[in-house]
């Protein structure tokens, strides 16, 4: 499949996407989206894939939606029109997503990272709400996704302000996992993807099911969620694998079943 504002490639069994619209430093616009929705939902769909890094240029995650392309937008354009209503269906996919974060992740650039399941930032990367400076506010989940990362003190200094938040900022308020040296950070992201696919996936991906409902339930209804989901893992070839396998000091062999 030919892409135009992105790239794709596999890495054993890991998919990588790399946004490529460098002349604007990886702004986001519809076809960029429905690109990167139908890439990762190939992947998603792709039995030999066990896990997606999302990247973009050294300079530039994303710099955010294009501000040139919404600028003439009116409101009934945008709310008939349903303007970036698909776009947040990148976390629809079930399989993990890593936002591999080099440079500005600004905007609807912040919250496609916010989107994927763990952000590993460069020492290069900043991460902002700029929206404010423009005279609207975050519309892909930013006031929503970031909140909830690093509490309403940050999320309101970022989202009323507009300021920037270094790599180590933002390790530091719980929006970023791990932080390394930019010429380490795709290598870094597709290891630790390496090593998500190469666990047993219906294991996986409940793991992320469960992480995620605890955005969703009440703690007793989340602990009940995780614990039906623990049970049913009982059910799979992979979990008599993994505890043969410890009990017997060698490397599981799964299945994904
Ligand atoms: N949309 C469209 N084009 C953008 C862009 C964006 N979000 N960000 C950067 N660009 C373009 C610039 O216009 C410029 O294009 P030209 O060469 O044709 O002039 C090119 O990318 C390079 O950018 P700069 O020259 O500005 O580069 P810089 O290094 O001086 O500054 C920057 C980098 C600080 C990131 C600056 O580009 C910037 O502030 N960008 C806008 C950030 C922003 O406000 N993002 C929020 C967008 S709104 C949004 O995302 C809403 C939402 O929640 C969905």
């Amino acid at each position: 499949m030919a892409y135009e504002c992105i790239k794709v490639e596999t890495r054993g069994g890991v998919g990588l996407v790399t946004l490529d619209r460098p002349k604007a430093l990886n702004a986001l616009n519809a076809k960029l989206m429905a690109e990167l929705l139908e890439a990762a939902r190939a992947f998603d769909a792709d039995a030999k894939i066990g896990a997606i890094v999302i990247t973009g240029s050294e300079k530039a995650f994303a710099a955010g939606a294009d501000i040139k392309e919404m600028q003439s937008l009116d409101f009934v354009e945008a709310y008939m029109g349903d303007f970036i209503g698909g776009w947040d269906k990148v976390g629809t996919v079930r399989k993990p997503m890593i936002a591999a974060v080099a440079g500005y992740a600004l905007g609807g650039g912040c919250e496609l990272a916010m989107m994927c399941d763990f952000i590993i930032a460069a020492d290069t990367a900043k991460f902002g709400q700029p929206e404010i400076t423009l005279g609207t506010i975050p519309g892909m989940g930013g006031t929503q996704r970031l909140t909830r990362a690093v509490g309403k003190a940050k999320a309101m200094d970022l989202c009323l302000t507009g300021r920037m938040m270094d790599a180590d900022e933002a390790e530091r308020s719980g929006l970023v996992a791990r932080v390394v040296p930019a010429t380490e950070l795709i290598e870094t992201a597709i290891k630790a993807a390496e090593k998500i696919a190469g666990f047993s996936q219906p294991s996986v991906i409940m793991a992320k099911e469960s992480v995620n409902r605890s955005y969703e339930l009440t703690l007793a209804e989340g602990i009940r969620f995780e614990r039906r989901l623990f049970h049913s893992l009982f059910a799979t070839e992979d979990q008599k694998e993994g505890m043969a396998a410890f009990a017997e000091k060698r490397q599981a062999q799964f299945k994904n079943r």
